[in-house]
């Protein structure tokens, strides 16, 4: 009989290779995701990531018994599901009491030190406090260190299994880090969260498709992870934040503490609730507190309040469970920042781009602090479907943003005969007809002279996201346009130092400035900063940089079909449209050529190297700690027509070295690239010959 050794088959020697490369490739890229979704710091390129990515996903179509569980190809979702199947929970999954003052707290504390056994001597000593995450409850299954399943909280004894949804999630990982031994199994319990940012921007969406909006970042989590087709949910972009330990074979460590188990979740690759902290007693409670209520609008996710747990798992243990939750943890809530008050008046605003939003002007009242008199409804459809009126008593809700929800009205306080609101048919501002474009909700002035979005297009010119003049605010602006001298923007650059001082509270000195600024920002446009300027619908930085890179100037851009358009990286139908829509008008057309008279017409950054000299369509890098921030220097490097790179290469024209600025230096040093220090990048931009420039000695 023939004997077949492993490798003198080509079959199985393939599908050996393959699978180490397999192997290789996971953990690669599962590095990479780590890096970039967690961590913040990618190493390698989008490009490179999809080559590896790809790589990976042929190996697995070839050889399916390849494709593991912990693959991250599988983050992707596609699995569509006929219904969520349910299963009990190994340990039940309790919530949390709440308390609301720290009167409360230290009733809590007191319970749960008299409940400790006799042995302890009624010690709590430590508690761990985290923030109170607003989002879903889940318990994640590792296998001998592999992620095999997910179940929601559902009703703490049964939850439903979301385990492919679970795996879309960036931040999960689908194997524990680390070189183990893992236990054989282990559930992990946390919090489901979509961050505000993913929240806005899945409101967007739905608004642009004319779908309703989801109310709350808790909501939008559960919705985008209870989904059958789990390529929906890897497209809302959830995070999981692990906590708390559910069932643990008898294998798992013998954590003594809460922290410590929080240490091993961190090193096993899970992100835990930022900010969690232990305090030793209630002076110190009370201060994680107020820090928690202090920062919570600066997280990028909600939070409704501080958990403490007892830090002793021993203590833990001892004390237990009431009915319904721990003796040992509980919620101190924050104050409700929701109040009721009475809804005066919906007006409705005109945006730049003509969008028309209502606004609901309320009977001033507190709400966290903040005494608030205003808050914003985002369009018809979301009045429709709260059914708001004038008049009405309604709930209001600040959550992270400073201009609070309407929740809706109390019914039962509604006055009789209150009739509904109806969005205006014309322009609150010009009074022309407005348009809903099918699909759309937003409604629309389409008049380019309708002084409120003439007034708002302006503000957007010189604003920071357009040519960043200093000094022109918007009560300027509107004086200027009320005065009937200002129009356009190209009108603002024709003004005069006497003209200016002739406007109230314009006193020499601040009328020059502005003159001085007017034509410091004329001369020194870049293309980037232009096009962004002009406020073309859809054309926000991140294109205006995709175009200037390839059309030298504006006649260039003017002259791009559609078509050419579209065959642009993240320029898609909509987008190209919305750029020839803007061409096609006669208005902009005519506003592009005023300001071509002035002067201010910036060209592609290769031309504008041969027109100005110097760092114009150059590539700079920036290492070490400047004394500006980074992105402050690289608006400035930019303005000047140069291109700012992330990485040393020969194509390099220039590093700019700060303090400690580490291997990128040797590299640059290595590969003979002239290094300038902070000054020496200055007199760069200021037009010196770098020929010219002294080389600064700057540190290794
Ligand atoms: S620990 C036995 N820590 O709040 C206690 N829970 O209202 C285990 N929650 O369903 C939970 N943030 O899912 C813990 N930092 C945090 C939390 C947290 C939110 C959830 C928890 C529970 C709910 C209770």
């Amino acid at each position: 009989m023939q004997q077949y050794s492993l490798f003198s088959d080509p079959a199985a020697e393939a599908h050996g290779k393959a699978a180490a490369r397999a192997g290789e490739l996971r953990a690669e890229i599962t590095r990479h995701n780590r890096l970039y979704h967690q961590l913040d710091a990618p190493e390698i390129t989008d490009e490179a990531y999809d080559a590896l990515y790809r790589e990976l996903e042929a190996i697995e179509k070839e050889f399916p018994d390849l494709r593991t569980e912990d693959s991250p190809t599988r983050r992707v979702g596609g699995a569509v599901l006929p219904y969520l199947e349910t299963m009990p929970h190994r340990e039940r999954m309790y919530g949390l009491d709440n308390v609301f003052s720290a009167e409360e707290w230290a009733a809590f504390a007191e319970r749960a030190a008299k409940a400790l056994p006799e042995a302890s001597g009624g010690e709590t000593s430590c508690w761990w406090a985290d923030p109170k995450l607003d989002g879903l409850a889940c318990e994640i299954t590792y296998v001998n260190g592999v992620m095999t399943q997910a179940l929601t909280r559902g009703d703490g004894e049964v939850g439903e299994v979301v385990t492919e949804a679970m795996r879309t999630v960036r931040n999960l990982p689908l194997r524990l880090e680390g070189p183990g031994p893992f236990p054989e199994r282990i559930d992990i319990r946390g919090e489901v969260l979509m961050f505000r940012r993913e929240f806005e921007e899945l409101n967007a969406r739905q608004d642009a498709l004319g779908q309703k909006r989801f109310a709350n970042p808790r909501n939008a989590a559960a919705g985008s992870l209870r989904q059958l087709d789990t390529a929906v949910t890897a497209s809302r972009g959830l995070r999981f934040l692990a906590y708390s330990l559910g069932s643990v074979s008898e294998d798992g460590p013998a954590w003594e503490t809460h922290s410590g188990l929080m240490k091993a979740f961190a090193a096993w690759g899970f992100d835990t609730p930022p900010g969690g902290s232990l305090c030793r007693n209630a002076d110190e409670a009370l201060a994680c507190f107020a820090r928690f209520e202090a920062e919570r609008d600066e997280l990028p996710f909600e939070i409704d309040g501080v958990v403490f747990k007892i830090d002793d798992l021993e203590a833990q243990r001892a004390i237990g469970f009431t009915a319904r939750a721990p003796r040992f943890a509980v919620a101190w809530k924050f104050t409700s920042r929701k109040a009721e008050t009475r809804l005066r008046r919906l007006v409705v605003q005109v945006g730049r781009t003509g969008v028309l939003t209502p606004v609901a002007e309320l009977e001033p009242v507190s709400l966290g602090g903040v005494v608030v008199s205003r808050a914003t409804l985002h369009n018809e459809d979301e009045i429709r479907r709260l059914d708001i009126r004038e008049g009405d008593a309604v709930i209001i809700q600040r959550a992270g943003d400073v201009i609070p929800d309407v929740l809706g009205p109390v019914l039962a306080k509604r006055p009789e005969g209150l009739p509904e609101f109806r969005f205006p048919e014309t322009c609150p501002s010009c009074g022309s007809p407005v348009f809903r474009r099918e699909g759309e909700s937003a409604h629309r002035c389409v008049n380019l002279a309708c002084p409120a979005v003439v007034r708002r297009s302006i503000m957007h010119f010189v604003s920071k996201a357009g040519l960043d003049v200093d000094g022109i605010g918007e009560k300027m602006v509107e004086m200027l346009i009320e005065s009937g001298r200002v129009a356009t923007p190209a009108d603002l650059f024709t003004l005069t130092k006497e003209e200016l001082m002739g406007f109230d509270r314009m006193g020499e000195v601040s009328a020059a400035k502005c003159v001085d600024m007017l034509d410091l920002a004329r001369r020194n446009a870049g293309l980037v900063r232009f096009i962004a300027a002009l406020g073309i619908r859809q054309v926000g930085e991140q294109t205006a940089r995709t175009l200037a890179a390839r059309y030298s100037d504006m006649d260039a851009l003017a002259s791009a079909s559609a078509e050419e358009l579209q065959t642009l990286p993240d320029v898609g139908p909509e987008v190209a449209r919305c750029i020839r829509d803007f061409f096609e008008n006669e208005a902009n057309r005519s506003l592009l050529e005023s300001v071509r008279l002035l002067g201010l017409w910036p060209r592609h950054e290769e031309q504008r190297a041969q027109a100005q000299g110097a760092p114009a369509g150059r590539r700079i890098l920036f290492t070490g700690t400047l004394s500006r921030p980074r992105d402050e220097y690289r608006r400035m490097a930019e303005a000047a027509g140069a291109a700012v790179m992330s990485g040393v290469s020969k194509k390099l024209d220039w590093l700019v070295a700060g303090d400690d600025p580490g291997s990128k230096l040797e590299k640059a040093r290595a590969l003979g690239i002239p290094v300038l220090d902070e000054e020496g990048f200055l007199a760069l931009l200021a037009g010196t010959d770098p020929q010219d420039l002294q080389r600064n000695d700057v540190p290794v």
